[in-house]
């Protein structure tokens, strides 16, 4: 294959022309393709990439059998991890099927031999891949796409999972997008006019995300927000909308820089009513769940801490699962946390979550969650209704 449309090095005609490992010239013929269709006019070094495309619930066999092929001679150039799997890659008493386990077990093992960290988690920024501002990165997971570019101020389209790995192949990525300085600037602003926390945070990137689409919202808040709260901001307005990027007055790195020179007629109020409004739009039932499944994204130790101190000492009658990473669990487990959340009934569940496992399959009816990503895709990826509210609302006591 010659490529026409973008600048390529030496090296990278080479790589394209079949001189390396089959994999590296699938994987640039991939990344090739895609700067045709944006239209990038050169390929950029990446530092890290976080590759999804790992549970079994979505890819099937067909993406078994891709990603068992690419493993015959792939290996990755720069340090990446891996999405969450559709099962905890270790504890076997969460109801999910031999057959299941057995598929999704041989997926992480193709990832492995192509040496990206089986971490399986939608946090890596919480487990070690920490790029720095302005790194160039190939990220898939579009909570963690968010996080990257907002929160960190890392570069980063919304990778799908194909080309995640082949960034990570071939330790590059097509440069257009939020790659460039056009693509970061802000395109809405929102002034959130009352004071918000905890579930909050979902909820008015829910509505955002709706109004917004795949733009750029520069948010002006009333309070200041915790690393934690602009994690489930990220991952609401990546869910409804399609937002890769968005700023926060006087606190994400590039708040400043998105609004240089602009004038930004777009411009949206989000009160209380509206909050409210949509925190009872994203339920579909009501009353109390019979599975409460936590960490959309995956909890970090801060919110961790915080569900042991909710339920110690109490014998939950619903089902808790409390999803995480390995490596944040760990944590937890050296703390005593999980301790105490084991002893109310519950389960830390890691390398996977409500979503992406098939829970459908366990015979629950009704999920809780305090995430309005889970809200949004519990019901469609899953068939399942939902709660959606504070954790301390949706517990019942023995
Ligand atoms: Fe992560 Fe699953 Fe939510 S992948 S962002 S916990 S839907």
């Amino acid at each position: 294959m010659k490529c026409d449309c973008m600048y390529l090095t030496p090296q990278e005609e080479r790589m394209l022309e079949g001189e390396y490992r089959p994999s590296v010239q699938k994987s640039m013929e991939i990344l090739v393709a895609l700067g045709d269709i944006y239209n990038a006019e050169r390929l950029v070094n990446i530092t890290s990439a976080q590759v999804s495309g790992v549970s079994y619930k979505t890819i099937g066999d067909a993406g078994l059998e891709f990603l068992e092929d690419m493993a015959k001679d792939a290996r990755i150039m720069v340090p990446s991890t891996l999405n969450p799997a559709g099962v905890d890659l270790e504890r076997r008493d969460l109801g999910f099927s031999d057959e299941f386990t057995k598929r999704q077990l041989k997926i992480v093992e193709a990832y492995r031999k192509m040496d990206v960290t089986t971490t399986c988690t939608c946090t890596p920024y919480l487990v070690g891949n920490v790029p720095v501002k302005g790194d160039h990165v190939a990220w898939s997971e579009s909570s963690a796409v968010a996080y990257v570019n907002s929160v960190i101020g890392a570069k980063t389209n919304r990778e799908g999972g194909p080309a995640a790995l082949s960034a990570a192949i071939c330790g590059k990525t097509p440069e257009y997008g939020y790659h460039l300085d056009e693509g970061r600037k802000a395109s809405m602003i929102v002034e959130v006019e009352t004071e918000i926390k905890g579930t909050d945070y979902g909820a008015v990137g829910y509505l955002v995300g709706k109004a917004v689409g795949d733009g750029v919202p520069y948010f002006r808040f009333k309070n200041t927000s915790k690393t934690d709260d602009l994690k489930s901001l990220g991952a609401a307005l990546a869910s409804s909308g399609a937002v890769a990027l968005y700023h926060v007055e006087n606190l994400t790195p590039e708040y400043e820089f998105a609004l240089e020179e602009l004038e930004i007629s777009e411009k949206i109020s989000v009160g209380r009513t509206e909050i409210n409004e949509i925190r009872e739009k994203l339920s579909t039932a009501s009353g109390k769940p019979d599975l409460i499944c936590l960490g959309c994204p995956h909890a970090s130790i801060e919110e961790i801490k915080s569900i042991a101190d909710k339920v110690a000492g109490k014998q939950l009658k619903n089902e808790l699962w409390v999803c995480t990473s390995i490596s944040v669990k760990a944590v937890a487990d050296r703390m005593g946390y999980t301790d105490i959340i084991e002893k109310a009934g519950g389960k830390m569940v890691c390398d996977t979550c409500m979503v992406v496992a098939p829970i459908e399959e366990l015979g629950f009816q009704v999920i809780g969650v305090d995430s309005a990503k889970a809200a949004n895709y519990v019901p469609s990826m899953c068939g399942l209704d939902v709660v959606f509210d504070d954790f301390e609302n949706l517990i019942k006591e023995k």
